[in-house]
């Protein structure tokens, strides 16, 4: 029999709207290694264990299936539509028609409003999903402030029309939150960012709490199974990482279980992916006993390594040097 986690007992955080939310979320991309019937199984056994946030996208390929597990469980009354919280992205080839966007993702996830819509990546670069790491479009462009908030405006156009609850922005850097947070009008709820022990990102954490805007960290794990077009020599496995796995051991965990305590103990969300029930039970389940120590929340701050996953290479514009230029580190918006 399936695990069930009383969803009251998963710790809820507050967004600035006022609506609490599970600290925790499901991933459900495939990495273009998990089919969309894994992917949709994993949601339906995860519904039934008690997750009550799922993290989805137009361009993950499998929101009509997902959708039809959400139908399943709202006809056995497994859960009523308002006890989840349902989010989804515009893809990047969608910035000019985010209505049309947000209309499919509702219609294919069977949901009848999204909790959260975010825009996926902050300008309309495109890239076909599953393509490999040297695909580049030639109508790439830098990121413009005026593009990004005429799709925000579409975005709450979207929330005074009730089809989405929150607005959610992802791969953001501080120099373009700058740039585009004074003239927005709603202002956004959460960002979806990078984050894993090996990649903290503090600075932009720092910046988006000081904005009351909730973090939500993606690729909690490291994303050991991520698209080869993100597998580079450099990058560290950080659930390798010894200190993870001594912390690992003391706590008689699998070390996944200590970057997502660490995620929640921190400030994130963290939206941890696994299609197998006893890893994804057991990644919901952790927040609800022995956290970490403060002498371990310290040693794992100390994993820092910068080290980025998704660099993002595949969204370069022609001029761009290479994935740095995405990311603005020199502190200014890179065109
Ligand atoms: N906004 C964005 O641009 C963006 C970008 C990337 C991802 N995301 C979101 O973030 C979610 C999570 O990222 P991700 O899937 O790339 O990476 P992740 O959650 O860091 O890693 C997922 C992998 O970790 C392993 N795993 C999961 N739970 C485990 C456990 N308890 N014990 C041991 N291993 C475990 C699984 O591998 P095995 O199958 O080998 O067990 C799984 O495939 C995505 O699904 C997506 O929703 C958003």
């Amino acid at each position: 029999m399936t695990t069930w986690i009383n969803p009251k007992d998963v710790p809820k955080i507050k967004l600035h709207t006022g609506e609490e939310i599970p600290c925790v979320g499901m991933g459900t991309f495939g990495s273009d290694r998990f089919s969309p019937e894994q992917v949709s199984a994993a949601v339906a056994g995860a519904i039934r264990c008690g997750y009550r946030m799922f993290d989805c996208a137009a361009c993950y390929g499998n929101e009509d299936l997902i959708g039809a597990v959400f139908a399943g469980a709202f006809q056995e009354e497994v859960v009523e539509r308002k006890e989840l919280f349902i989010m989804s992205k515009v893809w990047n080839d969608m910035h000019e028609r985010v209505e049309e966007s947000c209309d499919k993702s509702i219609v294919d996830l069977q949901c009848d409003y999204l909790d959260m819509f975010f825009i996926h990546w902050p300008f309309p670069n495109y890239h076909a999903p599953g393509c490999d790491g040297d695909a580049r479009n030639p109508d790439s462009k830098p990121f413009s402030v005026e593009q990004f908030v005429n799709t925000y405006r579409q975005m709450e156009a979207l929330v005074e029309a009730g089809k989405v609850r929150h607005i959610g922005i992802s791969n953001m850097t501080i120099p373009k939150l700058e740039a585009v947070l004074p003239l927005l009008k709603i202002a956004p709820s959460a960002c979806e960012m990078e984050i894993h022990p090996c990649f903290q990102q503090q600075a932009l954490f720092d910046y988006l709490v000081a904005h009351h805007i909730q973090p939500i960290g993606f690729m909690p794990l490291g994303s050991p199974q991520r698209p080869e077009r993100d597998i580079f020599e450099d990058d560290v496995a950080d659930l390798q990482m010894p200190e993870m796995q001594a912390i690992a051991k003391a706590h008689g965990v699998h070390p996944a279980l200590i970057a997502i305590k660490w995620a929640y103990q921190r400030g994130q969300i963290p939206i941890p992916f696994s299609i197998h029930e006893k890893e994804y039970i057991s990644n919901l389940k952790c927040l609800t006993e022995n956290p970490l120590t403060e002498e371990e929340m310290q040693i794992i701050a100390t994993l820092e390594k910068n080290n980025r996953l998704v660099k993002g290479q595949v969204f370069l514009w022609e001029d761009a040097k290479d994935w740095h230029d995405l990311w603005d580190e020199a502190g200014f918006i890179v065109k």
